[in-house]
């Protein structure tokens, strides 16, 4: 029988939807890149310096300090929670397993964010500090530039399982790797896009011995010089470069070497080995204009997922130390 819809339940009902689509905003809240036009005037001219000066003394900074933006972005958002460093309350990210001896760039964050306070304290996040300089970072390596967002705010903690269970894993297939960017809202071609950052910096030993020993679709040449880098037994830090033709250059090459069978990790051969992003990357390798157009598009993209904006998080004075 039908009960007459009770008035409380009415009430009720309504403040859960209204909550809910406040929620849906909020995670949606708009970034811009005015937000500190009027607070912090030289904020991009001193990120920029700051990361020509890290570029020119070390090119493969720019590639760190993209895949810190990477690292972030992928667990709980883009909201500076890899720079956090462990405390008494809480194991952080840095520790993780993806990040931990890996991720690097932290001192150059430090650096800029010392600037960033000096010329407007307790303004700018550090989790867009770290969008700034990930896009300089790129541009300086002669990749595509974009416009990015901002008004992003500080977590005030981290999460070293989110880190473990969200970051992919180089060892992962082409249904894994995809699944985990649906997850935070980026499809097959945004992920094809932007793991073209493999263009530039380097990999350790450990994460592509097995490819390289025990793969069967890949050059057999590629396969003997990266071997001489990297025993079957030891050697686990060894580096050797993602992308074998200009690996200091942020340019398409990283998809000709896919379609030569030359993809380092195994998460990067994967695009490339008979299934759904073949095409894909086979055009991407013959045109860097629609290459760079994508990663810039999938960059802005990567660097909205849930942002902490309005009075959520706060801005840390110290991009290691929640306030
Ligand atoms: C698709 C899934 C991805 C996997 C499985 C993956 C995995 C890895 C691994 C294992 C390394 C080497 C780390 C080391 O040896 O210490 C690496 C390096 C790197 N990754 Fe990825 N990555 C992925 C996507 C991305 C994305 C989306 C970006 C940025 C947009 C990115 C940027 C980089 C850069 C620039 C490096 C070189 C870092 C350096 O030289 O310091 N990666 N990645
Ligand atoms: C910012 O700097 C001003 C002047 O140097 C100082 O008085 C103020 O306490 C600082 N604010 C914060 C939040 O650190
Ligand atoms: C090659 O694969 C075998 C079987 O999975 C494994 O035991 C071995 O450790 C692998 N070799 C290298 C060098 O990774």
């Amino acid at each position: 029988m039908a009960a007459p819809f009770p008035h409380h339940l009415f009430v009720t009902l309504s403040i859960i939807l209204s909550v809910l689509a406040c929620s849906i905003v909020m995670s949606h809240a708009q970034l811009s890149p005015n937000f500190y036009a009027k607070t912090c005037p030289n904020l991009q001219a001193i990120v920029l310096s700051a990361m020509k000066q890290a570029v020119t003394k070390e090119p493969r900074m720019g590639a760190s300090i993209l895949r810190l933006f990477f690292h972030d972005c992928f667990v709980n958002g883009c909201d500076g929670s890899i720079l956090l460093d462990d405390t008494s309350t809480f194991t952080g990210e840095k520790s993780a397993g993806p990040n931990q001896n890996s991720a690097r760039g932290f001192d150059v964050i430090d650096s800029i964010k010392s600037n960033v306070e000096a010329a407007c304290n307790a303004t700018v996040s550090c989790a867009d500090i770290l969008a700034l300089a990930a896009r300089d970072g790129v541009v300086q390596l002669g990749g595509p530039s974009w416009t990015v967002g901002l008004g992003r705010r500080d977590a005030r903690t981290a999460s070293q399982s989110a880190a473990n269970n969200q970051i992919p894993s180089p060892f992962s297939d082409l249904s894994t790797l995809t699944s985990r960017f649906a997850a935070k809202g980026l499809n097959a071609r945004d992920l094809t896009a932007l793991s073209g950052a493999h263009t530039i910096g380097q990999a350790q030993c450990q994460f592509f011995r097995n490819r390289v020993y025990n793969e069967t679709n890949i050059d057999a040449n590629f396969a003997t010089s990266r071997k001489a880098n990297c025993p079957s037994a030891g050697g686990n830090a060894n580096l050797s470069p993602l992308e074998t033709l200009t690996p200091a250059r942020f340019d398409n090459n990283y998809y000709r070497d896919l379609v030569a069978k030359r993809g380092l990790l195994h998460s990067d051969q994967v695009l490339f080995n008979g299934g759904t992003q073949d095409g894909l990357v086979r055009s991407y390798s013959a045109n860097s204009v629609s290459f760079f157009s994508d990663f810039a598009a999938a960059m802005v993209k990567m660097g909205n997922i849930s942002p902490l904006t309005g009075t959520s998080g706060e801005i840390r004075k110290n991009c290691r130390v929640v306030n």
